[in-house]
């Protein structure tokens, strides 16, 4: 391990606290769309999760146990901002007052994300990202947190995978809000820039004291064929997967679109020059996810599946994801290959050089079909190989990407989204009726790996 690479795990808020109507939370875009019959795959919803906002201290123990140097967790906005406008919500702040001084007394330098992926209600009502005036209001709600915890927090991400969020939020119905707007849910990705590009300039207009970031998800893309058309829908994926979310915060310009697809691209190529230089502030680090590489083949799929749920509207794309049948994969089906976690950041040394700030994996991890045993254990033997293969390829690193950490996904088995509880990414079992915690096997392997460096 290099000198000074910080490990550490990631959460989200929704993921895991619960308590979705204690202390003056406001309902969030996730609270109603979990509502919906047919939404999440076990129809489970996230009103408890993993109880962690009445658990924390039980979690920062067992984080402390682990040895990690950084906990990632993203902050509620409908706890803070209850409405989305207006004044902070006393109780919220409390809640992540609380969190933030059990951490550093534990010696855990906090980062923190402003939206993973939950927004408050009424903002949602009025259009959510596809609604310019959301950028404003988040830069209010940066504000509200900047000036609330900026003594405090080590490291700030302004947004998490904002791809995800366009792509299964907006695109494809998948995650909340559902909306199925396609190609022109573009627009929700420039406002979820702009309005990182706001907060940024928020956070440091109140002064706080860690560094600045966004986190953006990376997959390596490849053509099944190396034929013209194949490669042509390699790079479409490749621009709406990656380089619109990279290149605007990096380069300061959306990227080159294929001719072809230009019409596609519409609401990214009439941009004001303003609008850029906001979306392009210097920052302090820049996260980087990385779970897989996408394989894509020319025609429409055979199917609805998308890595992350079901999605009709797929069926109209003139190209689809394909399997990597030489990789095994994870219980979500995603191939395990850490060798792309290398290329993601070769693809980040040359597309961004010269321009690219220090890099942290802001997550990386597994879900399998862990089996508690009789007494009460979980021998995850593939989640610790999985999390041995990806730090090897992160230590390694590559010429050109300055890789500071690695965040695991996660830290326990949590709520994921339209998969419900279905998908176990966690280091430690929770029981979802007593809220039981159990250390999984791969704890013990990175607690083990965090001992022997020291
Ligand atoms: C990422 C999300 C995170 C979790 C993992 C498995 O895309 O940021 O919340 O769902 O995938």
């Amino acid at each position: 391990m290099p000198d000074g690479f910080e490990v550490g795990v990631s959460t989200a808020a929704f993921q895991i606290e619960g308590a979705v109507r204690d202390d003056g939370r406001g309902p969030s875009t996730w609270d109603e769309f979990m509502a919906q019959p047919g939404r999440i795959a076990d129809g489970s919803d996230a009103s408890i999760a993993t109880d962690h906002y009445h658990r924390y201290r039980e979690d920062v123990g067992l984080m402390k146990e682990l040895g990690v140097d950084s906990y990632r967790f993203s902050l509620g906005w409908p706890r803070i901002q209850p409405g989305g406008v207006g004044g902070a919500n006393r109780a919220g702040i409390q809640f992540y007052d609380r969190l933030l001084d059990e951490l550093l007394a534990a010696g855990i330098r906090p980062m923190a994300t402003l939206f993973h992926w939950d927004m408050p209600e009424p903002l949602q009502h009025k259009g959510g990202w596809m609604t310019r005036d959301t950028a404003s209001r988040f830069a209010d709600f940066a504000l509200l947190a900047g000036e609330a915890f900026g003594d405090r927090v080590d490291k700030w991400v302004t947004i998490n995978e904002p791809t995800t969020v366009t792509l299964n939020g907006y695109a494809l119905g998948i995650h909340a809000p559902g909306a199925t707007l396609m190609f022109d849910s573009l627009l929700s990705a420039h406002h979820q820039l702009l309005g990182h590009g706001l907060a940024v300039q928020a956070l440091r207009s109140v002064g706080v004291t860690g560094g600045i970031g966004i986190t953006n998800v990376h997959s390596p893309v490849h053509p099944a064929k190396d034929t013209m058309r194949n490669r042509a829908h390699a790079e479409v994926f490749d621009l709406i997967h990656n380089r619109i979310f990279a290149d605007p915060v990096l380069l300061g310009r959306y990227p080159r679109f294929p001719l072809l697809s230009r019409k596609l691209f519409a609401p990214l190529i009439e941009v004001d020059d303003a609008d850029l230089k906001i979306i392009a502030q210097p920052l302090d680090f820049y996260g980087l996810n990385y779970y897989m590489p996408t394989r894509i083949g020319s025609g429409p799929p055979a199917d609805d599946t998308t890595p992350d749920g079901v999605a009709a509207g797929v069926r109209l794309l003139p190209f689809h994801i394909q399997a990597w049948p030489e990789y095994p994969t994870t219980a979500f089906g995603w191939p395990i290959a850490p060798e792309f976690l290398t290329e993601t950041l070769e693809d980040y040394a040359t597309r961004y050089q010269g321009v690219l700030p220090p890099v942290y994996i802001t997550e990386g991890g597994a879900s399998f079909d862990d089996v508690v045993a009789a007494d009460g254990s979980v021998d995850d033997a593939d989640r610790a190989s999985y999390l041995a293969e990806h730090l090897a390829a992160a230590f390694a690193g590559v010429e050109g990407v300055d890789l500071r950490g690695y965040y695991v996904w996660t830290l326990l088995d949590n709520w994921e989204w339209a998969a419900g509880f279905e998908q176990r990414f966690g280091l430690i079992h929770v029981n979802a009726e007593t809220q039981q915690r159990t250390p999984k096997r791969s704890y013990a392997w990175l607690q083990h790996v965090l001992r022997e460096r020291r």
